[in-house]
């Protein structure tokens, strides 16, 4: 049943005119009669005498009050609050009751309902209560319209984050940007390196020549050599035609190399050289080319070990390094979590048409608890997926991936520590860090730090040789 009729000119201002409020009641007169007034004091009002069909109102998002009768011969008030409750824990339940006492009032409160109101109702009262509910409301809409203003003034080329660790960062990144030829970024995987990367380039000389990129560890050594350098025509099987490679298509602007960190000790030579003399070879070609490029290379490894293992050219390293920028992790910067899930917020919003508020507090706590081993792109991850099945405005915990609400798990893993064989901690640890990249075989390889053959050769064994679901994004 809907109920509409015209307000009280003088009761109603904008914050009201825009809330909806459901009433349900076993007794259809008492919905009309309810509706009538709430429509007069300047609200949209949603009547009906199904409990049922009211949780539905709640769960679809369309009502953030709702006005109950406690005694209802299909569900009891504490039912329907329990329940509406647990559908949406951003909606305020104000249960109406003949059989009014302090005692059950405070019960009532207890249980999470917004008020106790004895019935019949004083009108004056539900005036009040209504008019305190719509202020709360319209004040958290500011906050959220600073929250999003906030948010751009904390945003820098994209790379949104204010924090101490952050400001040295882009300090850095600025300083560097007018002088780099060479620059090594190290962080852990999905820390925001290509997105410094990124702003170095706008930021330098060159930033309106191209920002190539190239991800090593995404393609095997053969065609590495071929993407970077080029190849003319018939240097090995498929070579078809002559082809000029990246750095002699970014002439003039910026190569960046992600997870230089992969390459081998044949392609480390040949990078040295581009480094020192700006030099290259199209592969098959004995000819020379001088290539004029600012070379940004990224990696998750630590260098240093590589160098002590013979995995990489100490030369090569000593060359990259002379500018290092060390892109911190997401656990070392939490103060950012905010900042970050209010941008994501906003960016899924207009991705998928939601009008997402934001979190609830015990989603908030949960995210600002978890450790972050994917960092900025896991939490991307983390909002991308509450925003597209959020019913509600606001991302509340059952929205979030299964492994985030069991924090206590991760927070605490000691108390569900069990002796366990190592082969079944390597296992749930490598299914754990598979989830973590959604399937993505190449990252996830990476975090584990072994080889992509060993993860695909484990995998095999396990019977689950289907092919990787996809590789980083280059
Ligand atoms: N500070 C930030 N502000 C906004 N978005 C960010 C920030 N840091 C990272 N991101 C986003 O997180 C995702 C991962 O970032 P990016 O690709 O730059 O990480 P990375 O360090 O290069 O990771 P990898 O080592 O796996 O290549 C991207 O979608 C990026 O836009
Ligand atoms: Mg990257």
């Amino acid at each position: 049943m809907s109920v509409s009729t015209q307000p009280e000119a003088t009761d109603r201002d904008f914050s009201q005119a825009t809330i909806d409020i459901c009433v349900v009641d076993d007794d259809p007169s008492i919905v009309e009669m309810l509706g009538e007034t709430l429509s007069n004091f300047g609200y949209r009002c949603f009547g009906t005498s199904d409990p049922q069909e009211a949780l539905e109102f709640v769960g679809n998002g369309k009502g953030r009050i709702v006005l109950c009768d406690l005694k209802m011969p299909s569900m009891g008030g504490w039912t329907f609050l329990e329940q509406a409750l647990h559908r949406d824990p951003g909606v305020y339940v104000i249960l109406m009751t003949g059989f009014y006492s302090i005692d059950s009032a405070i019960e009532a409160i207890k249980h999470g309902a917004y008020d106790y109101l004895p019935k019949p109702l004083d009108r004056q009262r539900l005036k009040k209560t209504l008019a305190d509910l719509a202020q709360q409301f319209d004040r958290r809409r500011r906050i959220h319209d600073l929250q999003q203003r906030l948010v751009s003034y904390l945003e820098f080329h994209g790379i949104v984050g204010r924090s101490p660790a952050m400001i040295d960062v882009l300090e850095m990144a600025r300083k560097i940007s007018r002088h780099y030829v060479n620059v090594l970024l190290a962080g852990p995987t999905g820390s925001g390196k290509e997105l410094v990367a990124h702003a170095i380039h706008q930021m330098s000389p060159v930033a309106n020549h191209l920002f190539a990129v190239c991800n090593c560890s995404a393609i095997v050594d053969t065609l590495l050599e071929s993407q970077l350098f080029g190849h003319i025509r018939g240097a090995f099987t498929g070579a078809t035609e002559t082809r000029a490679g990246l750095f002699e298509y970014a002439d003039g602007g910026t190569v960046f190399l992600d997870e230089v960190g992969e390459t081998c000790l044949a392609m480390q030579a040949k990078l040295l050289r581009v480094i020192q003399n700006r030099e290259i070879q199209r592969a098959g070609s004995p000819e020379v080319r001088r290539v004029d490029v600012r070379l940004i290379a990224a990696t998750n490894r630590d260098l240093r070990s590589e160098v002590a293992a013979g995995r990489f050219r100490e030369d090569l390293f000593y060359r990259l390094s002379t500018i290092q920028i060390r892109v911190p992790s997401l656990a070392q910067r939490l103060e950012d979590v905010p900042a970050l899930i209010t941008f994501f917020i906003k960016k899924y919003n207009a991705a998928y048409g939601k009008q997402i508020q934001g979190l609830t507090g015990r989603a908030q706590t949960v995210l600002l608890r978890h450790a972050w081993p994917g960092n900025v792109r896991e939490l991307e991850n983390v909002i991308s997926s509450a925003s597209l099945v959020s019913l509600n405005d606001f991302i509340d915990v059952h929205d979030l991936p299964e492994h985030l609400q069991k924090p206590e798990r991760a927070a605490t893993p000691a108390k569900f520590w069990r002796p366990m064989p190592l082969e079944e901690v390597r296992r749930e640890h490598i299914e754990r860090v598979l989830d973590l990249c959604s399937g993505n075989r190449v990252r996830a390889a990476r975090m584990l730090g072994i080889g992509r053959t060993s993860l695909y050769r484990y995998l095999k064994r396990e019977g689950r040789a289907r092919p990787a679901t996809g590789i980083p994004a280059a």
